[in-house]
C-alpha cells in the first residue's frame, strides 16, 4: 500500500512532468482530464494531510487567487545593473580602471555570458527550497512576485544536487522567446488585443500580472547566471564555475559562456560571438564579460549601489537606417482600434526590404513629433515589426505640419473614442466597414474557418457588392450570384460555395475563434471548446465558471460573457446554428486510437484535408498536433510548399510523410 506522503510525492512528480511536457516542450503528454484528476487528488490529499504541502508542490506553481497588489521584497544585497562598454577601445579602458586598483585583474581571466534583454529578476532560496521571487524594482526593494514566478516552469522550486548556501539569491533574467512572442502577437492580433512591441516588453508585463494564470499562459523562460549569499559559503571560486555550479543546482544557465585566459582573447570571443547574437530564440541585447574570480569581485566592489566593477556589458549598436517617411496610414482593426502605421521609402534593414513600419499609436506619434515627409530612424532590432524611432531634424530643413491624429474614424467617419486608461483610439461602430471587413477576413482565415479562396479581396467584393453584411450571410452565397461579380467563372464559384459550406463542419473551438470573441486567440478556444462541449453550455456560463478552466483567464472569461451577454451576438449564433453549422466539440479520445500518444506536425498545403481538418483527424484518432519539430515528433505530414518545419525534419531524422500516408494510419489498429 502507498502512504500518502508517497502518493503526494508521486503525484507532483507525475504533475511537473507533465507541466513540462504541456508549456515547456509544447507537447502535451495526457490529456487535460487527466491533469485535472492528478491534480484535484494532489490538492485532496494536501488538503486532508497540511503537513504533505512542500514549497514546492505543483499546486502552489497555479496561484489560485490573483494577488490584489503586490507585497515589497528587500533584497539581501541590491540588485545592480551593468556599465556599458561599445568598442574594444572602451572595454580595454575598463580592464585599465580596474588594474589600477587591483593589478592581478589582467591574468585572471574574464568569463564572457551573452546578455539576456529580458527582465531582471531575484530568486530567494532556504535550504534548496524556492521561497520568494522578486522583480528588480529600484535596485534595493523590489515587488514580491513569487506566485508569477513559480508558473515559470525552468524556474526549480526544488534544488538537485548539494552544497547550495543555507540562504542565497539568485539572480536571472526572465525572458519571453523570440518564437513564443511572435506566436502571442499572432495570437493577440487575431483575438483583436494590441500587440507587444518587443519581447522584453511583454516578459516584463508578464512578470507583473496579478492573476499567475495570465502570467503561465505567456510561457516566460528564464536564465540565471549570479548568487548573492553574505556571509556564506559558495562551494565554487570562479564566475565560471559558479556558472557550472548553477546549472547543476538545476537552474538554466545559458549555454554559450565561455573562458578567456585575458581581455584580447577575450575580444576574439567576442567577435565571434556577436554575429550569434540575432539568431538566438530570445533576445541578447550584448556579451557580458566579468573578472573569473569571485576573490576578485569582493576586492573590486561596486561604484555607489549602481555598477560592479567586476562586469561590464559589451554592447552592439542595432542596425539603424534612415529613410523617408511618406504617408502615415491608419488601419481600423476588427475591435475598431486604429493603428497608425508609416509608408517607408523602401529601405534595407538587416537584409530585409522594409517599406512599412508601425507606428504603435498617435501619442507616441505626438510625443516624437513624427511627420509626414520627414527623415525617419528605423528598425527592427530584436523587435520582430520594423518600428520608426523618431525623426532625424537637419537644421533650417521645413518640415511638413504636425499630425493631427483623426477625430473621426478614416473608414466610417464615426467619432472615435479614447478609453480613460488606453493609448489606442477606437472606432465604436461595430458596423463600420473597417471592421466588418477585418472581421469576415478573419473569419474565413486558414487559421480560423479556413474558408479557401476567400481572401480579403474577395471579401471586399462581396460587402461591396451587398451580398454579405456579416458572416452568416456567407452560408446562403449562391453559384450564380457569384456569376454576377467580377473575376468568377462556373467553376470558380461552385469551389467558393463548396468550401463556404465545407467550413460548416468546423469544431466548435474553431468557430469560436473564427468569431473574434475579444482575447480568444486560436489556443484559448481549445480549453474553452473542450470544457462545455457544445455552444449552448458555454453561452450560459458565468464568467467565474468560465475562469475555473485550466489556461483561461480572469480577461478571455470576461471577454467571453460579455460577448453571450450581447443579444446582437446571441441572433448571430442562432442564425449560424440555423444554417447548419456545427456548435460542438469532439470529444478527444484519451489515450485510445491508433496515433494514441504520437505527435505530429503539419506543414505545407495538403492535396484535400485544411489543416483544421488534418488536425482534427490526427486527433480523433488520439494523436497530438504541435507547431514545434523536435526528436518527440513522431511524425511530419508534408504538403505542398513545405518550408522550415520540413527542413528540420529531415535535420533531425523524423519521418516525413504524406496526407494519403496519414490517412493511412488514423485507419490502422492501435
Ligand atoms: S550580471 C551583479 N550577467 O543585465 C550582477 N547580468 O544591464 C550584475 N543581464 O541587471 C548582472 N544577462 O538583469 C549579468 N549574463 C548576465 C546577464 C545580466 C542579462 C541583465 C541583468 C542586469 C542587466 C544590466
Amino acid at each position: 500500500m502507498t502512504t500518502p506522503a508517497a502518493r503526494a510525492a508521486e503525484l507532483r512528480r507525475l504533475i511537473e512532468r507533465a507541466n513540462h511536457a504541456y508549456y515547456a516542450l509544447d507537447q502535451p503528454e495526457i490529456s487535460d482530464a487527466e491533469y485535472d484528476r492528478l491534480f484535484r487528488e494532489l490538492q485532496a490529499l494536501e488538503a486532508a494531510h497540511p503537513e504533505l504541502r512542500t514549497p514546492d508542490s505543483p499546486t502552489g506553481r497555479v496561484g489560485a487567487e490573483p494577488a490584489p497588489a503586490f507585497r515589497k521584497h528587500r533584497h539581501v544585497v541590491p540588485m545592480l545593473s551593468l556599465a556599458n562598454a561599445f568598442n574594444e577601445a572602451e572595454l580595454g579602458e575598463w580592464e585599465e580602471r580596474n588594474a589600477r586598483l587591483v593589478p592581478e585583474v589582467r591574468q585572471a581571466g574574464y568569463t564572457l555570458e551573452v546578455k539576456i534583454d529580458g527582465a531582471a529578476v531575484s530568486l530567494t532560496y532556504e535550504h534548496g527550497l524556492f521561497v520568494t521571487g522578486a522583480t528588480r524594482g529600484n535596485g534595493v526593494e523590489g515587488e514580491d512576485v513569487t506566485a508569477n514566478l513559480r508558473t515559470v516552469l525552468d524556474v526549480p522550486l526544488r534544488l538537485q544536487g548539494s552544497g547550495w548556501p543555507e540562504r542565497m539569491e539568485v539572480r536571472g533574467e526572465v525572458y519571453l522567446s523570440k518564437s513564443r512572442f511572435q506566436k502571442l502577437n499572432a495570437e493577440r492580433a487575431q483575438a483583436g488585443d494590441p500587440p507587444f512591441a518587443n519581447p522584453r516588453n511583454a516578459a516584463a508585463g508578464a512578470l507583473r500580472q496579478l492573476d499567475p494564470k495570465v502570467t503561465r499562459s505567456r510561457g516566460l523562460r528564464i536564465f540565471c547566471f549570479h548568487v548573492e549569499a553574505p556571509g556564506q559559503k559558495l562551494p565554487v571560486a570562479t564566475q565560471h564555475d559558479l556558472l557550472l555550479q548553477l546549472a547543476a543546482w538545476g537552474f538554466p544557465v545559458e549555454s554559450r559562456h565561455t573562458l578567456t585566459p585575458d581581455l584580447a582573447a577575450a575580444n576574439r570571443e567576442i567577435a565571434k560571438l556577436e554575429p550569434l547574437l540575432d539568431g538566438l530564440d530570445y533576445g541578447a541585447d550584448g556579451v557580458v564579460v566579468k573578472v573569473n574570480p569571485l576573490a576578485l569581485h569582493r576586492e573590486l566592489g561596486t561604484v555607489g549601489d549602481r555598477e560592479p566593477r567586476w562586469a561590464i556589458a559589451r554592447k552592439f549598436a542595432p542596425e539603424v537606417q534612415v529613410t523617408t517617411l511618406k504617408e502615415i496610414r491608419i488601419n481600423v482593426g476588427r475591435t475598431g482600434a486604429l493603428n497608425p502605421y508609416a509608408v517607408l521609402e523602401p529601405v534595407e534593414i538587416g537584409g530585409v526590404t522594409v517599406s512599412t513600419a508601425t507606428l504603435h499609436n498617435f501619442e507616441l506619434i505626438k510625443a516624437k513629433d513624427i511627420r509626414e515627409g520627414d527623415l525617419v530612424e528605423v528598425t527592427r532590432a530584436g523587435e520582430v515589426i520594423p518600428q520608426v524611432l523618431g525623426p532625424v531634424i537637419k537644421k533650417g530643413a521645413r518640415r511638413g505640419k504636425p499630425y493631427q491624429p483623426p477625430d473621426r474614424c478614416p473608414v466610417c467617419r464615426s467619432k472615435v473614442e479614447r478609453p480613460p486608461d488606453e493609448v489606442m483610439v477606437y472606432c465604436p461602430n461595430v458596423s463600420c466597414p473597417g471592421r466588418v471587413f477585418e472581421s469576415i477576413v478573419h473569419f474565413a482565415s486558414r487559421g480560423a474557418m479556413d474558408i479557401r479562396g476567400l481572401g480579403p479581396e474577395r471579401v471586399k467584393a462581396l460587402l461591396d457588392a451587398k451580398l454579405i453584411r456579416d458572416v452568416a450571410d456567407l452560408y446562403e452565397i449562391t453559384p450564380m450570384q457569384l456569376l454576377t461579380l467580377e473575376g468568377f467563372a462556373e467553376k470558380s464559384a461552385g469551389q467558393l460555395v463548396a468550401a463556404i459550406q465545407a467550413s460548416k463542419r468546423q469544431p466548435l473551438s474553431t468557430l469560436l475563434f473564427a468569431l473574434g470573441i475579444r482575447h480568444v486567440g486560436a489556443q484559448g478556444a481549445r480549453p474553452l471548446a473542450r470544457h462545455f462541449g457544445k455552444m449552448e453550455a458555454l453561452a450560459k456560463a458565468s464568467a467565474d465558471e468560465i475562469n475555473q478552466i485550466r489556461g483561461i483567464g480572469e480577461a478571455i472569461a470576461a471577454a467571453v460573457a460579455g460577448f453571450f451577454a450581447e443579444p446582437k451576438n446571441r441572433r448571430l449564433i442562432d442564425r449560424l446554428e440555423q444554417l447548419g453549422l456545427n456548435m460542438t466539440e469532439p470529444v478527444a479520445t484519451e489515450g485510445r486510437g491508433p496515433l494514441a500518444g504520437r505527435t505530429y506536425v503539419i506543414t505545407g498545403t495538403l492535396p484535400t484535408l485544411s489543416r483544421a481538418r488534418a488536425t482534427e483527424v490526427i486527433e480523433a484518432a488520439g494523436g497530438h498536433v504541435t507547431d514545434g519539430v523536435s526528436k518527440q515528433t513522431a511524425a511530419v505530414v508534408a504538403g505542398a510548399d513545405a518550408g522550415s518545419k520540413l527542413a528540420k525534419a529531415k535535420a533531425l531524422g523524423v519521418p516525413v510523410i504524406d496526407e494519403a500516408e496519414l490517412l493511412r494510419r488514423v485507419q490502422a489498429q492501435p
